[in-house]
């Protein structure tokens, strides 16, 4: 990832940025940071880059000339993700960093003074950003900010796989007290739970303490968690229909745009997918309004808002069949040679797996979300998770069909959820009865109704 910030304090930036985990990753060439100087590209000989505002008011005022030809040296004119930081932007939130983890250049605009002339802001600004509700002097300190939370999530930056760590079911909840040696300090012992080496009740003690402290610190947070609790648990009534997006909330992946009765609406930013249900084909019009512009997908399990969702320029991608694998005991893996697929296999997955782009299983796989077979080192198939969460991605080489290595990478697939306390399902395009042959043998369940995948609409 590019990125590169425009300011009139280079040296803050790099200085404030280099001896932390960020410096590090931009040695390793993970991440690349450039500090622009805006002073060096004003025309004024004296280096001015700041003038009284129009119609008075205290305060000087950068001035569009330097901004804008600073930001056309870095971007070259391109229309790149430009970051105005303002205390007069949104809110910036971790929903906001994972989506801008997925860029592969940004850059950061650090006013000062009483800010920038609006002129320029037009012209290049993409998105204008706040980090909280009060004043500081500059932009430099929120672009380190920003900097700090989007790049640890980038793949690679923070060394060892912690990516799984957001998505523990402790989101929406603040973080549970941790302790380290000595077991007693200050007379205070450390809580006899987690000494006692038994994980579930470990578990069940590090969520009621993190729901104790969101209900104090946080209500606000509290609500909101309390509410995907109750909605999670009414999903659960018809689990096989309902299973991607009970996982989709309770992975914390899952946004709840609107809610109300069977008007359901589950935005996966990521993803850029929305899971719909709706009461009758009027109300499902009516949700369809809400859907945001970044839609790139929309899964549906019922048939009218297929068709509503057809009618407005939707295309049908897929009719599936739903499968659940509702047990908690992982599967016997019989093909031996199975595991994690690193970066140096996209070009063999990407080669072989047509309906999706190679920039998509680079993502898939940098997740941590696919795995391959090989013969004697040699990949011969893979198997993965899709970003919404479902199962898929299944090949394997035409010599190799119908000696059980399918099997053997989905049961692979199976026990990596099971291990990440996710449930197993997947979306079987509807005729492949080869594969829904493999489903059933594994021991998954057949939701009633089919999943539509549609994609396009407003876009
Ligand atoms: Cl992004 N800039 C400034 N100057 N002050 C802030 C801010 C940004 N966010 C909160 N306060």
């Amino acid at each position: 990832m590019k990125l590169h910030v425009l300011t009139l304090f280079p040296e803050m930036i790099l200085q404030g940025l280099a001896p932390s985990i960020i410096g590090r990753a931009v040695e390793k060439n993970i991440l690349s940071l450039e500090a622009v100087n805006i002073r060096d590209y004003t025309l004024d000989k004296h280096g001015k880059v700041d003038d009284y505002t129009y119609g008075g008011g205290a305060g000087m005022l950068m001035q569009a000339q330097p901004v804008f030809d600073a930001w056309k040296a870095v971007t070259g004119g391109k229309r790149v993700r430009t970051i105005y930081l303002t205390p007069q932007g949104i809110p910036f939130t971790q929903n906001m960093a994972k989506e801008l983890a997925g860029e592969e250049e940004l850059v950061f605009l650090c006013g000062h003074y009483e800010g920038i002339d609006e002129r320029v802001l037009e012209e290049v600004v993409t998105d204008y950003v706040s980090i909280g509700d009060y004043v500081l002097t500059g932009g430099e300190l929120p672009a380190m900010v920003m900097i700090d939370a989007v790049a640890r999530l980038v793949p690679g930056v923070l060394g060892n796989e912690t990516s799984a760590e957001d998505e523990s079911f402790h989101n929406d909840l603040l973080e549970y007290p941790q302790y380290s040696r000595p077991e007693v300090w200050h007379e205070k012992k450390v809580p006899e739970v987690l000494l006692s080496g038994n994980h579930a009740k470990i578990s069940k003690w590090r969520l009621e303490q993190s729901e104790a402290r969101t209900l104090k610190f946080r209500p606000d947070l509290y609500e909101k968690y309390r509410e995907k609790q109750h909605l999670i648990k009414r999903l659960s009534k018809d689990k096989r229909n309902n299973i991607h997006m009970m996982e989709s909330l309770s992975r914390g992946r899952g946004e709840v745009l609107y809610s109300e009765g069977e008007n359901l609406i589950i935005f996966d930013r990521e993803a850029a997918t929305c899971m719909m249900t709706a009461e009758n084909e009027e109300t499902a019009r009516k949700l369809s309004e809400k859907l945001p512009p970044e839609t790139k997908w929309v899964i549906s399990n019922q048939n009218f808002v297929k068709e509503v969702l057809e009618s407005l320029g939707y295309g049908l991608w897929g009719s599936c069949s739903q499968y659940l694998y509702t047990a908690k005991e992982s599967l016997p893996v019989r093909y031996k040679e199975i595991r994690s697929l690193k970066t140096e296999d996209v070009p063999y997955v990407s080669s072989r797996y047509e309906h999706d782009t190679e920039e998509y299983i680079r993502e898939r796989i940098q997740a941590g979300d696919m795995y391959g077979a090989f013969d004697h080192g040699r990949q011969i198939g893979f198997v993965g998770l899709h970003t919404e969460g479902s199962m898929g991605l299944l090949y394997v080489e035409e010599g190799y069909r119908k000696q059980g290595i399918a099997e053997s990478l989905e049961a692979y697939c199976v026990n990596r959820c099971l291990e990440k306390s996710r449930t197993p399902y997947g979306h079987v395009m509807e005729g492949n009865t080869a594969s829904e042959h493999l489903q059933e043998k594994l021991g998954f369940y057949k939701a009633s109704r089919s999943v539509y995948w549609l994609s396009g609409g407003k876009g």
